[in-house]
């Protein structure tokens, strides 16, 4: 997909609207992880270093159309050290900025228009702009009015984060090093047969673990205990088996686990293969035979794309041992330049982060929800609309 970019734009003097994503978790005030704000700088640099007058938008949290303080975006402007315009609609400051200037506006989310995209809050905000730029790979999934809404309204154009966020997942859904190897884990089925289906198609081996990865144990008759799973998503599993079947995917489901009496950070850790779980025995991590079987997995492949974690990755050390282990095994294959890595989901970052292994990574997307959409093939609405045709 080729989109329109803002190299070459002559942006002196020109009123810019960039579309971040900046919802990043505030606790106490205080940004406990800033990635996505790092990410947007290339491009609010090079806005600002043409000379633009730049003015960011961006959501926090699920404020649903109502002015919560609570989703104040006054933390992010502290960090970024610029000033914060309390409307989103005020465009009595625009007159005050002098080129290369930057402003954040408020929490976008406070107007109930933004979700529902509606046509005469979006031309609210695109008025006094020149320009629009999208840079906020993350949301581009929403059709919302500051994703797609002005975007119909402004010469619009794809900011250079967004653009290297399709760039890298293009390259790695549509033309992989082989052999590819996908990574799926985490809770839900439910919100993962599309992803698990789509790269059933393109990877030559996909490990399913965490509690999805108990799904499809306890689909094909396994001993998973009072763990967490879903029951009611058997069929689901055992279609997914064979759709990989048919498409010559090689699925390594979990061949043991870590387990605890309780679901708790300090239970203690047994490992134990499933005709050895027992009916009060509660799965928190990946087992000893499971990890190794991983670790050689990701040996084996020259491109990884991974999503979720194999357990309680946030409970360390006991519970992060199947996921730090592979963070650490793809992390020194990247770096002896032997892997092209991609990770992509909050919680999933959050364990490289917590592993020291994010620097380590070939490219760690700043999108979640957008980060699985895209890997399904779906057409992201914010994304379509730069679409260079
Ligand atoms: C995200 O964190 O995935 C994006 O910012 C989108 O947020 P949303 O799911 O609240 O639309």
């Amino acid at each position: 997909m080729k989109l329109r970019t803002i190299d070459n734009l002559d942006l002196r003097g020109k009123y810019v609207l960039l579309r971040d994503d900046f919802n990043v978790q505030i606790v106490d005030g205080k940004i406990t992880d800033a990635f996505r704000i790092e990410q947007s700088m290339p491009t609010i640099n090079a806005l600002r270093d043409a000379g633009a007058r730049v003015v960011i938008v961006s959501h926090l949290g699920r404020p649903k159309g109502t002015r919560n303080m609570e989703y104040s975006l006054k933390p992010i402007a502290e960090y970024m050290n610029v000033p914060l315009i309390s409307d989103c609609l005020d465009k009595d400051f625009l007159g005050g900025m002098r080129d290369g200037d930057v402003a954040l506006l408020e929490n976008v989310r406070f107007y109930p228009g933004e979700e529902k995209n509606d046509p005469e809050f979006a031309q609210k905000l695109a008025d006094g702009y020149d320009i629009f730029v999208n840079d906020a790979f993350a949301v581009s999934h929403r059709a919302h009015a500051s994703t797609v809404g002005v975007a119909e309204i402004l010469p619009s154009y794809a900011g250079k984060l967004l653009a290297s966020e399709i760039d890298h997942l293009s390259h790695v859904m549509e033309n992989p090093r082989r052999p590819l190897l996908a990574i799926v884990a985490g809770s839900k089925i439910s919100t993962k047969i599309d992803v698990l289906k789509s790269l059933a198609r393109v990877a030559d081996r996909v490990i399913v673990g965490g509690a999805l990865g108990t799904t499809f144990n306890y689909a094909l008759g396994d001993r998973v205990g009072n763990s967490l799973y879903e029951a009611d998503q058997k069929e689901t599993a055992l279609g997914i088996i064979e759709y990989a079947r048919e498409n010559n995917c090689e699925l390594l489901l979990p061949l043991d686990k870590g387990v605890a009496k309780e679901f708790k950070r300090d239970a203690a850790r047994e490992n134990k293969t499933f005709e050895t779980i027992a009916d009060d025995d509660v799965i928190l991590d990946a087992g000893v035979e499971t990890t190794a079987r991983n670790i050689d997995a990701v040996n084996n492949s020259a491109t990884v794309i991974w999503n979720g974690t194999v357990g309680m990755a946030e409970w360390e050390p006991t519970w992060s041992y199947g996921t730090f282990s592979l963070a650490h095994a793809i992390a020194d294959a990247t770096r002896a330049g032997k892997l092209e890595s991609i990770v992509g989901g909050g919680d999933t970052v959050a364990a490289l982060e917590a592993s020291h292994t994010k620097s380590d990574m070939t490219y760690v997307s700043t999108g979640g929800g957008a980060f699985l959409e895209f890997v399904e093939g779906r057409v992201l609405p914010g994304i379509a609309i730069l679409e260079d045709k």
